[in-house]
């Protein structure tokens, strides 16, 4: 495996876990036995990600669309999350991770929104890596959502019409204090942003794999690094402007 430089990776990432139940249906097993280990991958990931030092992770662990699914699907989901919250939050405290939650926390159980709250608590002043589970997330109702909290604030006189650059309307936003994430994954050979980030991922370096996310080992995630460290970015500019430091 190639040596990923320590100083080129992505500071957020992002990742779109897809592909458990496929993972499950071809092996003849429920597709919760997917999502189950697909809970490993995302240990793996965790605590790879934070070991290399990347800043930020973000992870779309359940869609705002995800309600649709059957009710003993989403169920099993929600028990899933909750034990792997619970179980996980000791090895965030050794090391050092801060739990962080975007999307519609008033949709979610009581129980689970509750062991969120514990979670959030207790890693609340870890320095480390800052570790957001998308629950309930929806980027197009994110958006709403904060047009309607901006609207609100400049109808009390809190904020003027011109005052509304990038910056503040990013800040209603439900990662507002997060950066904007410099590469998103995507598992299961789908190549869609399916309203994960909307605006967020504007300038992203996109990263789609074949492989389902219960698949998706180590190798695999160093491959993806790999990948991202071999590309230019440019935001814009010329590649000239960039190597001259302009
Ligand atoms: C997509 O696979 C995955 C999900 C909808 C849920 C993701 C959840 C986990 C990885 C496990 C729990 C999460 C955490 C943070 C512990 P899919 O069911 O859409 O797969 P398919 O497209 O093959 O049906």
């Amino acid at each position: 495996m190639e040596p990923l430089d320590p100083d080129k990776l992505p500071k957020h990432l992002a990742i779109i876990m897809d592909g458990n139940g496929r993972w499950a249906q071809q092996r003849m097993l429920k597709r919760i036995v997917g999502h189950q280990r697909g809970a490993e991958t995302v240990k793996m990931v965790v605590e790879q990600a934070s070991l290399m030092g990347i800043r930020y992770l973000t992870l779309f662990a359940f869609s705002s669309e995800n309600w649709l699914r059957p009710a003993i699907e989403v169920r099993a989901l929600m028990t899933l999350l909750k034990k792997y919250i619970r179980n996980e939050t000791a090895r965030m405290m050794r090391n050092n991770i801060r739990y962080n939650v975007i999307g519609n926390r008033s949709d979610l159980p009581d129980d689970v929104n509750q062991t969120l709250e514990e979670a959030i608590h207790e890693t609340a002043n870890n320095t480390g890596m800052v570790l957001t589970l998308a629950l309930s997330y929806g980027g197009r109702q994110e958006l709403s959502m904060a047009a309607a909290r901006l609207t609100r604030d400049v109808m009390v006189g809190k904020l003027s019409p011109d005052d509304i650059t990038i910056d503040i309307f990013g800040s209603y936003l439900d990662t507002g204090g997060l950066p904007d994430p410099d590469f998103l994954i995507r598992t299961s050979g789908e190549m869609r942003i399916s309203n994960f980030l909307l605006w967020q991922l504007a300038y992203t370096e996109l990263y789609f794999t074949d492989i389902n996310w219960p698949d998706f080992t180590i190798n695999e995630f160093h491959k993806a690094l790999s990948d991202f460290q071999s590309r230019e970015r440019r935001f814009g500019k010329t590649s000239d402007q960039l190597n001259k430091g302009d």
